[in-house]
């Protein structure tokens, strides 16, 4: 049995993601939220440990390792290391990072099959079904031919000797768990969708394949490995002692943090297989929303995906945590912009935390030599200034109350009211007149505590989403105790010390302006979206994509063969016509005649031709790139163009006349 603790333990885990791609901005934001929760529970008197990790057996990663030319065991490792390492780089790594290669995670799994088997939850038996390659699942009533409801892609009809987990068996169980558990699955939407599929009758499901090689061995079935769900799931048990879990006395998982898509492998299947091998059940499953971009689900097959690295670039972590989790409404789908990103950044951070930060500290130093001032005794408990102090102490509750719902939007809005309550404190107040006269002095002190009281609330409030700074704040406040194991429920008013000596005031979020910013973050993600996992097409040229242009130096990569080229199919078209593209400062929205007939193609033109410039002008058009959406609208086709060393398009044309739809060879 594990040891008792000294606080009580809260075990939170991501998913564990495919490593047949590399992480995109919606899965950095559900490690966010995870890390979010991490540091909220600490502050709450938690002993918190968190788990993500990587996914990496199955038909894609087997495939995808097939086309880079490696073992499916050496792709995995070099993509897998890739992910933990974003996460570190990110601040925010996972407690334990466990991969399905593990040797531990694989104990675990023959462990729970023996287990369930053993209690007559696994049959063999012989399975035909719809299956898609991509969401590693069958599709429930589909036929040949019909497409994934989920990604869209076409279904395989798969036929073989499986093992089977008696799913069927569990629909009482399960809905009877549900209705003592009404936490269970969260939100409630999400709920009633688990609900209703449990309550139209559950089909036995095939856990093992004979027809791949890259996965866990059933033992003593050869060719038999597991499959997927009944592999991935358990890594939530083998990050946590596996067989052994009492010792780390960690299990049940408090909350596994999930995205919609796959609430169901959580919420029916995983508790199902928890019962078969009589083994705790996890206390709660979350699922959120998506992120959408171009008003689509992010995906590499859409090639509409957003990546962290290059906005962590030029903002920093801290900005793209504070914009995810304030912005979207947690449980809900929503849009990422990097529009709104930046205008949050310089409103919110800027202006809001970070202006209010700096105007209290350097009066602070200014009129009272760096030392938290002496609030007129009578004023101590705040009669001062009830607009400021009653109101953040009001606020610390519900604040509390929305971080414990996961409401971060709201959570963070209340903060935000308090920055602007005291901003408008000090604005009606105007320390600096009040410095002009010496028999203001008492009140100039009183105006200051109480600005850098609510500037200690706000910063304890706001550390878990926002934790290097306010620790940098927090500091400067004087404040030695690291915030991260300050407990929020000792947080009140009036606790910050006068005489305290504050340290250097020093800007935390700087300014930026924002076109430049965005242009700079979009040619980095041109660059980095060309690097291990790009098409070989869309290296070749072109600015079509959101705005950028490719950045110079881009051609250096690997030479091709001449078969790859002539895999490019180019012509010469003729623009129709051209508007642009509303919201979109670079794109143009053109058709073009590429001879038997027009395409639209939407193209990052628009900062260097007008949209009447291009009219009869003839271009050469990349034709057989798969259509995509930019900004919501279709883009059928690629128009080439050379990129100047400051991302400005120049179009490629001939010198010579030459017919609409002749081909570049
Ligand atoms: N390997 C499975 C999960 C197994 S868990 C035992 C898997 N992996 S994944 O790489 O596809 O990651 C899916 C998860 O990444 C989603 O459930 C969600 O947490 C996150 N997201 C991926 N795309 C996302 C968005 N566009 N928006 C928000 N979250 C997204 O499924």
């Amino acid at each position: 049995m594990s040891t008792p603790r000294a606080k009580p333990k809260y075990y939170l885990t991501t998913p564990l993601y495919y490593t047949n791609g590399m992480p995109h901005i919606g899965h950095t934001y559900s490690t966010i939220v995870a890390d979010t929760i991490r540091r909220y529970k600490r502050m709450r008197g938690f002993d918190v440990f968190m788990t993500t990790g990587a996914d990496e057996h199955g038909v894609n990663v087997e495939r995808s390792a097939q086309k880079a030319g490696k073992s499916p065991q050496q792709y995995s490792t070099e993509i897998a290391v890739q992910w933990k390492q974003l996460w570190d780089d990110l601040g925010i790594p996972g407690d334990e990072f466990i991969r399905t290669t593990d040797e531990k995670h694989h104990r675990t799994v023959q462990w729970l099959f023996k287990r369930c088997r053993e209690n007559g939850f696994v049959e063999k038996g012989r399975y035909t079904g719809q299956y898609c390659v991509h969401d590693n699942a069958y599709v429930a009533d589909a036929g040949p031919g019909d497409n994934c409801p989920d990604c869209g892609r076409p279904t395989e009809t798969v036929t073989e000797e499986n093992y089977f987990f008696k799913l069927s068996e569990f629909q009482k169980k399960l809905l009877d768990f549900y209705a003592a558990n009404p936490d269970f699955i969260q939100p409630e939407s999400r709920r009633n969708e688990v609900l209703s599929f449990v309550k139209g009758g559950l089909k036995n499901l095939s856990i093992t394949r004979t027809t791949i090689r890259w996965g866990i061995p059933v033992p003593g079935e050869a060719p038999h490995v597991f499959y997927v769900w009944f592999d991935a799931l358990i890594g939530y048990l083998s990050a946590v002692g596996g067989p052994n879990y009492d010792e780390r006395g960690l299990w049940p998982a408090d909350l596994h943090l999930v995205g919609k898509e796959i609430i169901r492998f959580h919420a029916v299947y995983w508790p199902a297989f928890l019962m078969a091998a009589d083994l705790p059940l996890p206390e709660k499953i979350w699922a959120h929303g998506w992120l959408l971009f171009d008003s689509e689900k992010m995906s590499k097959s859409r090639g509409n995906v957003v990546r962290p690295r290059p906005i962590v670039n030029a903002l920093g972590i801290e900005p793209l945590r504070y914009y995810l989790l304030r912005e979207i409404v947690f449980g809900q789908d929503g849009s990422f912009s990097y529009d709104a990103l930046v205008t949050r950044y310089n409103s919110d951070l800027a202006n809001g935390l970070g202006n209010l930060a700096s105007r209290t500290l350097t009066m602070i130093e200014r009129y009272f030599g760096g030392e938290i001032p002496n609030p007129a005794a009578a004023q101590r408990k705040y009669t001062d200034a009830p607009s400021t102090a009653e109101f953040a102490n009001e606020a610390l509750t519900k604040v509390m109350h929305q971080y414990d719902r996961f409401s971060f939007s709201l959570a963070l809005e209340s903060i935000w009211e308090i920055v602007a309550a005291i901003d408008k404190y000090i604005t009606v107040e105007k320390p600096w007149s009040l410095a002009e006269k010496p028999e203001n002095r008492e009140r100039l002190a009183t105006v200051l505590y109480t600005a850098a009281e609510g500037l200690r609330v706000v910063t304890a409030l706001a550390h878990p989403v926002l934790p290097q700074a306010t620790q940098k704040i927090w500091s400067q406040l004087g404040q030695t105790e690291p915030l991260g194991g300050f407990q929020l429920d000792l947080l009140s008013w009036g606790q910050l010390k006068p005489g305290t000596k504050i340290g250097k005031p020093e800007g935390i979020f700087p300014r930026v302006d924002k076109s430049e910013t965005i242009a700079r973050i979009e040619a980095m993600e041109q660059e980095q979206n060309k690097a291990p996992e790009a098409p070989a097409a869309a290296a070749a040229s072109t600015p079509v994509g959101p705005g950028a242009a490719p950045a110079p130096g881009a051609a250096a990569a690997a030479k091709i063969g001449i078969e790859d080229f002539a895999k490019v199919e180019m012509r010469v078209g003729q623009v129709k016509s051209a508007e642009r593209v509303a919201g979109a400062d670079r794109l143009l929205q053109l058709q073009v005649d590429i001879g038997d007939e027009v395409r639209q193609i939407v193209a990052g033109l628009a900062l260097a031709y007008k949209p009447e410039q291009l009219l009869g002008r003839k271009v050469v058009v990349v034709t057989n790139l798969q259509p995509r959406k930019l900004r919501g609208v279709e883009s059928n086709g690629m128009i080439v163009a050379a990129s100047l060393p400051d991302g400005a398009p120049v179009l490629a044309g001939f010198l010579e006349d030459v017919p609409v739809g002749a081909r570049l060879k």
